[in-house]
C-alpha cells in the first residue's frame, strides 16, 4: 500500500485530510517550517493529537557538515516520535546519510534532481528517495521521467529504499508518477484539494440530489 504524506503543517487542512485519506504523516522541509514559524518541538505533539502516535513525520536537517547532520539526526531520532531525517542528497549529505545509516536512523534523501543522485543516495543507505518533479519540470528536466528511471534503478539493483516523489502542482504529475508504481508520495494542500475535489464532479453530485429531490422530496433512498 503506498504511503501518503501531506507536505504542510497547516493542523486544519491535515486534519481536513486526514477524514478522506488514508494519510501516513507529513513532510516538512524548512521552508515549510520556517513560514509557518512553528518548530517542531511544537509541530510533533500537536501532530501526533490530530492524526495519533502512528503518525510519521519527515524532518530535514539544517547543519551544513556532515558532522552536524549526524548529530541532528541522532537527536532527531532519539525523540519518542516516528521521525524520518531528512538529508539533501548533496556530497556532504550523502556522507552524512552513510554516517547516520550506521546507527540504523531512518533517512530520506532529498532535494533529488536526477537519476542517477537518486541511485547514489539509494547505494549509501536512504530507506527514502524524494525527486522533486515539478522543480525538474520547471528547469526543463522531465521530473516524471526521472521518477521511472531512478524507479528502475532501485529495482534492478535490488535496494531496499522507497520512491517518495515530491514538488507537485498539478494532478497530471501525481497521475503519472502514481503510474510507475512508487512507494510513498507527498502532496500539497492545493494539489490534493484537486484530486479530491475536482470542481467538475459537484454540478454532476448535485444534479443527481435535484432529480431525486423533484420526485421523492426529503425522503432518502431507503424509504423510498
Ligand atoms: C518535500 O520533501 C520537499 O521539501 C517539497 O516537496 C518541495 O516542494 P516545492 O517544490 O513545492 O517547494
Amino acid at each position: 500500500m503506498i504511503e501518503f504524506y501531506l507536505d504542510t503543517v497547516d493542523l486544519e487542512q491535515i486534519s481536513r485530510f486526514n477524514h478522506c485519506l488514508p494519510l501516513k504523516g507529513i513532510t516538512t522541509n524548512p521552508t515549510i517550517l520556517a513560514k509557518a514559524g512553528i518548530g517542531i518541538n511544537r509541530l510533533l505533539p500537536e501532530i501526533t493529537s490530530l492524526l495519533g502516535g502512528h503518525t510519521r513525520v519527515h524532518i530535514q536537517v539544517v547543519s551544513d557538515s556532515v558532522e552536524g547532520m549526524v548529530l541532528e539526526a541522532q537527536k532527531l531520532h532519539a525523540l519518542s516520535y516516528d521521525i524520518v531525517v531528512k538529508v539533501p542528497a548533496t556530497e556532504i549529505g550523502l556522507a552524512a546519510i552513510r554516517q547516520i545509516k550506521r546507527d540504523a536512523i531512518p533517512v530520506l534523501a532529498t532535494a533529488i534532481y536526477s537519476a542517477e543522485q537518486g541511485f547514489l543516495a539509494a547505494a549509501c543507505g536512504a530507506d527514502y528517495l524524494a525527486p522533486y518533479v515539478n522543480r525538474m519540470d520547471v528547469l526543463g528536466i522531465d521530473g516524471v521521467a526521472v521518477v521511472s528511471d531512478l524507479q528502475d534503478l532501485v529495482e534492478c539493483n535490488q535496494f531496499d529504499s522507497v520512491l517518495l516523489p515530491a514538488s507537485f502542482k498539478n494532478s497530471q504529475q501525481v497521475l503519472r508518477v502514481l503510474k510507475l508504481g512508487v512507494g510513498a508520495i507527498t502532496l500539497p494542500v492545493n494539489v490534493v484539494e484537486g484530486l479530491v475535489s475536482p470542481g467538475i464532479v459537484h454540478p454532476a453530485v448535485e444534479q443527481f440530489n435535484q432529480d431525486w429531490q423533484t420526485v421523492f422530496g426529503s425522503q432518502k433512498s431507503y424509504e423510498s
